[in-house]
């Protein structure tokens, strides 16, 4: 079957089954051609609590579509592929968050949503990339536990020095291997291009960004800024929708590399097999859907700057 009959049946079946087929910014570009919805993990949570349809398909990592199974406990969340990780989450586990707050009994823990909701449950707060600085500025605490992205925390910690903030030493392996050497090529190359970049990229590399967001707030910036040329300081999922959104703009990867391969596992035939069997359900025990679901209403509660 070639690459458009696949969509055509993956969108029939889904229309059939009233799925809501829901697709993160860094998915294969035919997968996020036909999704209902692309967007930032978050957000893409905040639809699937928020849709009327109760079976959604989420084709992103397993973190993701637990965030979603948490504020949505009576829908079917499914995720094509069992096995899409996220590494970066993998590096902080429930018993080595306690020991951390064992050994730091002041501190306000601050997770990012790229973590297991074992994890989420034993934080105060979680916090993504577009609103970590809020989160940080609204806690009333002198010392914070960022928890588990070493170069968020990084981020973080520069934008409240009243703070004391403690950094957990775990990284995104995409984000992380772009350096200064790629970045200031990329701008002798085209001096007229803005250089916008995830957080979650190395404290030196954010030294050269024009403007730091995440996902989301990079679409935003791009549109509206009048500039003509962009260099992309993340995963290249991004581009599609970037490029589409914007096609008089330019759109540039100052490393060819960022890839991420979880995110690119899934493919046309994962999604079309997951409607067809309805696996892999995803689902988050009780009590620690409930404490998981505190950290994450914590946050949504939080105003944005
Ligand atoms: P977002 O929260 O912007 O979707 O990013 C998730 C992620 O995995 C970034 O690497
Ligand atoms: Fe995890 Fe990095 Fe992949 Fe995002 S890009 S899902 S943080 S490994």
């Amino acid at each position: 079957m070639n690459q458009e009959m696949l969509q055509q049946q993956i969108k029939q079946l889904a229309i059939d089954k009233d799925a809501l087929l829901i697709a993160h910014n860094y998915e294969r570009d035919e997968i996020q051609e036909i999704a209902d919805i692309t967007g930032d993990s978050l957000a893409l949570s905040i639809e699937a609590k928020n849709t009327d349809k109760q079976i959604i398909v989420f084709c992103g990592v397993h973190f993701m579509a637990e965030s979603a199974a948490i504020l949505a406990p009576e829908k079917i969340v499914l995720l094509p592929r069992a096995d899409a990780g996220c590494p970066m989450a993998d590096m902080v586990t429930a018993e080595g968050l306690r020991e951390m707050k064992r050994q730091h009994p002041d501190a306000t823990v601050i997770t990012y949503v790229n973590t297991s909701a074992a994890v989420k449950a034993e934080s105060d707060i979680c916090c993504t990339s577009s609103n970590a600085v809020s989160v940080a500025r609204s806690v009333d605490a002198k010392k914070l536990l960022l928890v588990p992205d070493r170069n968020l925390g990084h981020y973080i910690a520069s934008q409240v020095p009243e703070k004391e903030c403690i950094l957990w030493e775990g990284y995104c392996s995409t984000h992380d291997r772009l350096n200064v050497e790629e970045v200031q090529q990329a701008k002798r190359d085209h001096p007229d291009a803005l250089f916008m970049v995830h957080p979650e990229c190395r404290p030196e590399v954010l030294e050269l960004a024009d403007h730091i967001c995440s996902t989301s707030g990079m679409y935003e910036f791009a549109t509206k800024n009048p500039a003509k040329k962009f260099i992309v300081g993340t995963e290249n999922g991004i581009l599609w929708r970037l490029r589409k959104e914007n096609p008089d703009k330019q759109f540039l990867m100052p490393n060819r590399e960022m890839i991420c391969p979880t995110m690119k596992i899934t493919s046309l035939e994962d999604v079309l097999r997951c409607l067809q069997t309805m696996e892999t359900q995803i689902t988050v025990a009780e009590d620690i859907r409930i404490k998981a679901r505190r950290a994450l209403d914590r946050m949504l509660a939080v105003p944005r700057d």
